[in-house]
This record gives C-alpha cells, sequence and structure tokens, in this order.
C-alpha cells in the first residue's frame, strides 16, 4: 500500500493532509522518515508510527480485526442517540479509520464486541447459516429452574415473529443466573427470548462470540487479532465450547487459505496437537 494511502487508511485525514504530514517530513515509520508518498508500506508489519516526535498506534492494513470488551452504556453505533458510540473508545487518529462491529450489542450490554474493516469477515461471521456460538451470562430478575432452560432450548415464539427460536444450549449457574448459548442474531435476541419465557434480563453479559472472548480484559480494554493465528484455532480447539464453534474455524480456515479443511467432526479434533 502506498504510504499516502497508507497514511488515510490509519485516520490521518484526506489525500491533501497526508500528502502534507510527508511532504513536510513529520511522518517516521518503524524508524525510518517517510518522505515519498509512493513508497510502497507493508501495512502488516509497521511496529511503529510517529508524526513529529508523537507516537501512533499502527492499525494493521489492509484488514484488522479487533476484539474490545464492551462496556455498558456505549451504543453500537456509528451515529449514537444516548450514550457515546464505542468507536469512541479508540484514540485519535483511530476513531476516524472505516470500521464495523461485527453484530452489535445493546448499550447496557457488556463483554465481547468484534471491530473489522472486512466486510467479508463480519459476512461470513454474522451469516445465519454460519451458525456461530454466541455465549450470554444472562442475570434473571425471577429465579429460575430447570425447566425454564428446557422451555429456551425447545424454542419460544418470540413478539412480532413468525417462527420460534430456540437456545443451542441454556443452563443456570445458579437460580438467578442464566448461561445462554445462541447460534442466531435476532434484534434483541436474548432479552426478548427470556421474556418469551416468563422472566427478565435485569444484566446481560457477552462472555464468547464464536471463538473469541474478552474475559481477560477490562471493560474499554481492547486489543488486535489476527484470524489467520494458530493460537486462533488452536484456543477455539482447546476451548470447552468448542461444540458449538466449528464455523469460527471455518472463517479461520476461510482467511488464511491454509487449504486446511474440517473433514471431522470437531470432537474428534479436540486434542489436536498444538501448533
Ligand atoms: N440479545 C440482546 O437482547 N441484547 C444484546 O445486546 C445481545 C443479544
Amino acid at each position: 500500500m502506498q504510504l499516502l494511502k497508507y497514511l488515510q487508511a490509519q485516520g490521518f485525514g484526506s489525500r491533501k493532509q497526508c500528502q502534507t504530514l510527508i511532504d513536510h517530513e513529520r511522518v517516521t515509520i518503524n524508524g525510518c522518515l517517510k518522505t515519498q508518498a509512493k513508497e510502497d508500506i507493508d501495512g502488516m508489519h509497521v511496529h511503529s508510527l510517529m508524526i513529529d516526535d508523537q507516537p501512533f498506534t499502527p492499525v494493521p492494513m489492509p484488514y484488522f480485526y479487533i476484539c474490545l470488551h464492551k462496556p455498558a452504556d456505549y451504543e453500537t453505533s456509528h451515529k449514537p442517540q444516548q450514550y457515546p458510540s464505542v468507536f469512541s473508545l479508540f484514540p485519535e487518529p483511530m476513531r476516524h479509520i472505516d470500521m464495523q462491529a461485527v453484530g452489535r450489542l445493546d448499550a447496557d450490554t457488556t463483554g465481547v464486541l468484534i471491530i473489522t474493516n472486512d466486510g467479508q469477515f463480519n459476512h461470513r461471521t454474522t451469516a445465519p447459516k454460519h451458525k456461530l456460538a454466541k455465549i450470554y451470562r444472562v442475570s434473571l430478575k425471577h429465579p429460575a429452574d430447570e425447566s425454564f432452560c428446557n422451555t429456551l432450548k425447545r424454542g419460544v415464539l418470540l413478539h412480532d415473529d413468525h417462527e420460534t427460536v430456540q437456545a443451542a444450549e441454556a443452563e443456570l449457574s445458579d437460580a438467578h443466573t442464566l448461561m445462554l448459548t445462541i447460534t442466531t442474531g435476532k434484534y434483541h435476541q436474548v432479552k426478548r427470548m427470556v421474556a418469551a419465557a416468563g422472566n427478565r434480563v435485569e444484566a446481560l453479559h457477552r462472555t464468547q462470540f464464536g471463538s473469541w472472548s474478552a474475559e481477560d480484559m477490562a471493560p474499554g480494554e481492547w486489543r488486535f487479532f489476527s484470524p489467520m493465528q494458530p493460537q486462533t484455532i488452536r484456543h477455539s480447539v482447546m476451548n470447552p465450547a468448542a461444540k458449538q464453534i466449528d464455523f469460527s474455524l471455518d472463517i479461520y480456515v476461510v482467511h488464511n487459505q491454509f487449504n486446511l479443511r474440517l473433514t471431522h467432526p470437531i470432537d474428534s479434533i479436540i486434542n489436536y496437537p498444538p501448533y
């Protein structure tokens, strides 16, 4: 990617503004002053990016993938109505980069949210046919028992919907805490399912989205990840929820083009040797 385009892609402004940064010899990448707008920059291997003496976080290009621990009271929208946008959690100039959330979390929902500029990845990850597992920890208003879980697993009819939706898994940690796995992504799905089963969500936290989790991060914290890293697949395979996340492995395969095909059910590769 040419330097000029690279700087634009990093959110440093218009073509003209980025050209001015280069002309005024203000751009240093990996310790080298950059003065040629057409110089080819390998966006995957920039480890330091400075304007004058100020360091900025280099965003991997052409595609980046971010795992964010979404805090409460942030909206998953570029045009928030009531609370700040989740994109405002990123530093300048990153927040000006064209990026999308992979699915949405309500303003009051916390937990893992994936953000990317890779539209194909976004589409593949959210397409219903891929049945990506999303695991939620649901705080319930009323105490629940096994029959409540069974109702969710058998399927409930959502208000204003024509077909029933089923939980892939529903288990109580205690009478007020439900661990719910769903593989579809309808509007307010968890809250509506719980309401349809006769209870109410008091708090909602997403612990897992496919193979990704933000449980080791503080609310508001984020990190880049690469769907190409072997760790991703290893993590997925080792993960106790592996049965439900086979399609995230599929995405991994599609993206890294290793020609690895999952020809066996996930159970049979659960002890796949570490990379
Ligand atoms: N289901 C909901 O009801 N809300 C969310 O934020 C995510 C899933």
